[in-house]
């Protein structure tokens, strides 16, 4: 491979222009300067390459050289991902702190995976199995919650020569394939270019949820294994307290979290933080199945855009081990938002908010990396990835470029809003205004467990929404003023908020709620309005319903573990409502 040499003309910020003899390939990485900066060819224009640099060009003349490296933007995936933290070029931000201390020093090139670390690999193949792109051939046992599969990488296909278990680095190789244009050596090392989705054998409908112990997600908008959703909301409205509680919590077996760019100090507190996570499945750390992808250093923004596709690759690499696979990306907007700046300086004509006219595209592009099926390999298994991102519009306007555009692609949408969380309402997902397009997933699964869900959640977002309609005649003749039934709708509504909706992520057993204790709870209540919705119509004043000693007790049932609080507040139900229809001689 011969590489292609030229020289820097100017130089805008992380935009570098430079004029090559012979004309380089759009996509490549590039070396930029006498520094060696990374970047990479974003237009061209004859021999005339516009470059993005991944790292700061201060100090960069005219006149330096500029080596177009033949390769794109690659991820490198093997042993040695799983709890580490890189940044969007995929360099390990813990080694790079190591080494040069919070301020990176530029042109600072160190491998993605540690080439000296060494792996104890098991064969899973023999010499004469047949295999194809996909295939496992071995296992390393990554962590103690992660099993490594060693795949031969997408387009090969043969006959296994040789392989051995052992200890082995990455680069080391590990067997022999004879494929029809000769051997090729197998390692445990594989790359793959980040903007191109790896390949999948065949996608099928989405079937399970993906479970989140989160009873508004779950309940309410559930997103299937292998869905996209979008969590767009203000400052402050909760989407990383709820992104991180999906990553702690979720059945999906590996999480990949992309730190976009949130500010500088946030991501520093992700990176401080995420370590100490316990893992609910395991016991051990959360971290242990986790890559997190987080720009903590001073680079610039087209890293920040990387860093979505390199998250996105990592996590179809697991998928294609057989996993499910949860990306967090928190937040598209400060993706976009790099987008916008790099389009800028490319001096393209802008559309909406200043976004380029193809935001709509790379958006849809992200989100078409979700889905579910079988992986590739003879005889594979099935694998998903899901991803969840964040969106932060400005003044928490949902009208902005970003979020309409994401709203196209998603099947879930959690509309965080800022009068909720102003009101302390958490998770403030708006129930009138988030859906979900996942619902026969959802329901499948949820009946297999209580034949009566689908009647139960339909009928309570069905009092929630009566709720709110009734609340804007109260706002005009007051409360007081209401018949008694639909002051009963509107202590239902406040019941069902406080009592099923908000959900804390720091209450030691809230922070949880396992799916038998959604249902349960959520029945207490359309069970609690069944019941005393007969004794409101034949009189009872709503002062005495709303003084029944079970509505306190109904909500604070989420707060106590398990199931048996609520069967017996269900009798105390029961008990309370005869008193009261004995009290005021209504017949049942
Ligand atoms: N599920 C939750 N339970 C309890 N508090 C929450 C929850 N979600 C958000 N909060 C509160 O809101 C604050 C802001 O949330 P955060 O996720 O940082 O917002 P954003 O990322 O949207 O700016 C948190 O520090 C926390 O106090
Ligand atoms: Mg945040």
């Amino acid at each position: 491979m011969s590489t292609i040499v030229g020289t820097i003309e100017r130089i805008n910020g992380s935009l570098i222009v430079a004029h090559f003899d012979e004309a380089p390939k759009i996509g490549d990485l590039t070396e930029v300067g006498d520094l060696r900066l990374m970047g990479e060819i974003v237009r061209l224009s004859g021999e005339t390459a516009y470059i993005q640099c991944f790292e700061a060009t201060s100090g960069l003349m005219p006149g330096e050289p500029v080596t177009d490296l033949g390769v794109p933007l690659v991820a490198e995936l093997g042993p040695g991902l799983m709890g580490r933290i890189v940044d969007g070029v995929q360099r390990s931000e813990t080694e790079l702190w190591e080494l040069t201390g919070p301020f990176v020093s530029r042109g600072t090139n160190i491998d993605p995976l540690n080439r000296g670390a060494k792996w104890k690999f098991e064969a899973k193949v023999k010499p004469g199995d047949k295999v194809e792109g996909g295939n496992v051939i071995g296992v390393v046992q990554e962590t103690v919650s992660f099993e490594h599969r060693v795949m031969v990488p997408p387009g090969q296909s043969g006959t296994i020569k040789s392989i051995k278990s052992g200890e082995f680095t990455v680069e080391d190789v590990i067997g022999e394939l004879e494929t029809s244009s000769g051997v090729v050596p197998l390692k445990m090392m594989q790359t793959w270019p980040v903007r191109i989705p790896r390949p999948i054998k065949e996608r099928l409908p989405l079937e399970m949820p993906l479970m989140t112990g989160q009873r508004v997600i779950d309940t309410f908008f559930p997103v299937a294994k292998g869905g996209a959703v979008a969590i767009p909301g203000g400052f402050g409205t909760g989407k990383t307290v709820t992104l991180q509680q999906v990553a702690k919590w979720s059945d999906a077996d590996i999480i990949i979290y992309i730190g976009c760019g949130e500010r500088g100090n946030e991501m520093a507190d992700v990176v401080a933080h995420f370590p100490e996570l316990e893992d609910p499945r395991s016991g051990r750390k959360l971290i242990e199945r986790t890559v997190i992808i987080a720009n903590v250093s001073n680079m610039p923004v087209s890293a920040r855009e990387a860093s979505i596709y390199m998250g996105v690759t990592i996590g179809e690499f697991y998928r294609d081990m057989g996993y499910d696979v949860a990306i967090m990306a928190d937040s598209t907007s400060r993706w976009a938002e790099a987008l916008r700046d790099i389009s800028g300086r490319l001096e393209e004509i802008p559309a909406e908010a200043g976004f380029p006219a193809y935001l709509s595209d790379r958006i849809a592009q992200i989100y078409e990396r979700t889905g579910r099926g079988v992986v590739m390999g003879e005889g594979r298994t099935l694998g998903s990835l899901t991803l969840i991102g964040a969106v932060s519009p400005p003044g928490g306007d949902f009208s902005e470029p970003v979020t309409t555009h994401t709203l196209r692609f998603i099947g879930t949408f959690w509309a965080l809003d800022t009068d909720l969380a102003y009101r302390r309402h958490f998770p403030a997902i708006n129930w009138l205004r988030s859906f979900t397009r996942y619902m026969d997933v959802s329901a499948r699964w949820w009946s297999k467990l209580d034949p009566e869900w689908e009647a139960s959640r339909s009928q309570a977002l069905r009092l929630l929404e009566e709720a709110s309609e009734v609340e804007e005649t109260a706002r005009i003749i007051g409360e007081k003023a209401l018949p008694d039934e639909q002051r009963l709708v509107l202590l239902l509504a406040e019941m069902l908020r406080e009592g099923f909706l908000v959900q804390s992520a720091f209450h030691e057993v809230d922070t949880y709620c396992e799916a038998e204790k959604q249902t349960a709870l959520l029945k207490v209540f359309i069970e609690f309005y069944s019941k005393v919705d007969p004794l409101v119509r034949a009189g009872v004043p709503i002062e005495m319903v709303r003084n029944m000693d079970v509505v306190t007790e109904l909500m604070r049932l989420k707060e106590r573990a398990g199931v048996e609080p609520i069967e017996e507040a269900s009798k105390a139900i029961l008990a309370q409502r005869d008193a009261l229809a004995e009290e005021y001689e209504v017949k049942l």
